[in-house]
């Protein structure tokens, strides 16, 4: 198919949940994606935030294929090695002690939300059931992680979402401490935001998160759906700061393009037949994660890659804001860079397009750009100088 009849065919056949770019992808290998008619694209989005090792990574790819072979799905009635030996490479890399696995971002929240409750309902009965998140927050679309998301415009024609959500501006420090009380089960927060732009979380305010979650005997939810598994330089960006949660929800880069979710706790509050998920932890999902994992872990200096890429991709594109005065500003942890402009980003996302990169907007002025981890300086730098084109043509 061309393009044109992929396309029609997504309009008349699937639901209109997406505005996507009119670009119909066959493959991709490491930093670069081709569409059908063989153009070829960088790629600043890695299937938004994912692909962390780029596409197609051969050890993520064989993995794959072998598992395909033996045991393709088992439901969880039965144990599988792979889910074991992924649970344990995140146990040993982590504060956790436990996880749950689930096929996306949003369940692996779903579960979250689910543990504190029931965790915070064992100890202390009925009263303690809030969720007190963020302004801005993102953290998934199934009914009670839209209720979680501090996003009006998400929860338009959705009500009633569940009850027992509420929400404080991100980085202040004053209202946190004013909304945590004996009924929050859980303070939940993303590290660096995402979809609601990106935003980095100030370490004053992290380490308030955890004096008040601990004194007044809530949980501390990390969602790190988009920040975990390498993103910003470290495995999980909560290492930053040094401070640990209770829980953390991972699935985005987990499995380098393989739908799973994880959900890490340092202890469980679920019995059988509280939680579960009939694909979670599929075969298939864990040995990809695996290889993943132990690429990061083992092979390459893939974090340390991370981190100086992140800090030249901030600065060049600080540079570019200093001779630029329609950028307003620039922010970032690693490779989960944003960047704020007075002209519309979508127009800006377009544009770079037709020059041959893939990139998007969280809104109408915030461009969002977290390439795989192996992006190199030199397409860093042609990105920077294509935007600071793009960005002069529509002033
Ligand atoms: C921080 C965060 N949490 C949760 C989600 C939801 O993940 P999924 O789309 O896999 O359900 C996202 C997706 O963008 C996210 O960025």
């Amino acid at each position: 198919m061309i393009t044109e009849e992929v396309v029609q065919g997504a309009r008349q056949y699937l639901m209109n949940t997406y505005t996507r770019y009119p670009i119909a992808l066959s493959r991709a290998q490491g930093m670069r994606v081709w569409d059908v008619e063989g153009r070829e694209y960088l790629d600043f989005l890695a299937g938004v935030a994912v692909n962390v090792l780029g596409h197609c990574h051969p050890k993520v790819t064989r993995a794959i294929q072998q598992q395909a072979q033996h045991l393709q799905q088992s439901s969880n009635l039965f144990y599988t090695e792979p889910q074991v030996r992924l649970a344990k490479i995140l146990v040993d890399h982590s504060f956790a002690g436990k996880v749950f696995f689930a096929n996306s971002g949003a369940e692996a929240n779903e579960a979250a939300i689910k543990l504190a409750r029931r965790w915070a309902h064992e100890r202390d009965g009925q009263g303690r059931f809030e969720i007190v998140s963020m302004l801005n927050s993102f953290h998934g679309r199934t009914l009670a992680t839209l209720a979680a998301s501090g996003q009006e415009k998400l929860h338009t024609g959705f009500d009633p979402l569940p009850a027992g959500f509420r929400y404080v501006p991100f980085n202040d420090e004053k209202a946190l401490a004013d909304a945590v009380s004996t009924q929050t089960a859980a303070v939940m927060l993303e590290l660096v935001q995402g979809e609601g732009g990106i935003r980095v979380a100030a370490p004053s305010f992290l380490k308030a998160c955890r004096d008040i979650t601990r004194e007044r005997g809530a949980l501390l939810i990390f969602d790190e759906v988009q920040t975990g598994v390498g993103r910003t330089g470290r495995l999980f960006a909560y290492e930053h700061y040094g401070v640990a949660p209770d829980i953390m929800t991972l699935a985005k880069g987990l499995g380098g393009g393989m739908p799973i979710g994880a959900c890490l706790a340092t202890d469980a509050a679920f019995t059988p037949g509280s939680h579960g998920s009939t694909l979670g932890g599929n075969p298939l999902a864990c040995v990809a994660a695996i290889a993943v994992l132990e690429v990061i872990l083992e092979d390459q200096d893939i974090l340390g890659h991370c981190a100086r890429m992140g800090e030249h991709f901030l600065k060049a594109l600080k540079d570019l804001e200093a001779g630029c005065p329609a950028i307003t500003n620039v922010q970032g942890l690693g490779l989960m860079i944003g960047v704020e402009v007075t002209v519309n980003a979508h127009d800006l996302v377009h544009d770079l397009r037709k020059r041959g990169i893939l990139a998007n907007a969280t809104s109408e002025h915030m461009l969002r750009f977290v390439p795989p981890l192996i992006v190199t300086q030199a397409e860093i730098d042609r990105l920077v100088v294509l935007l600071g084109e793009v960005i002069e043509a529509r002033r």
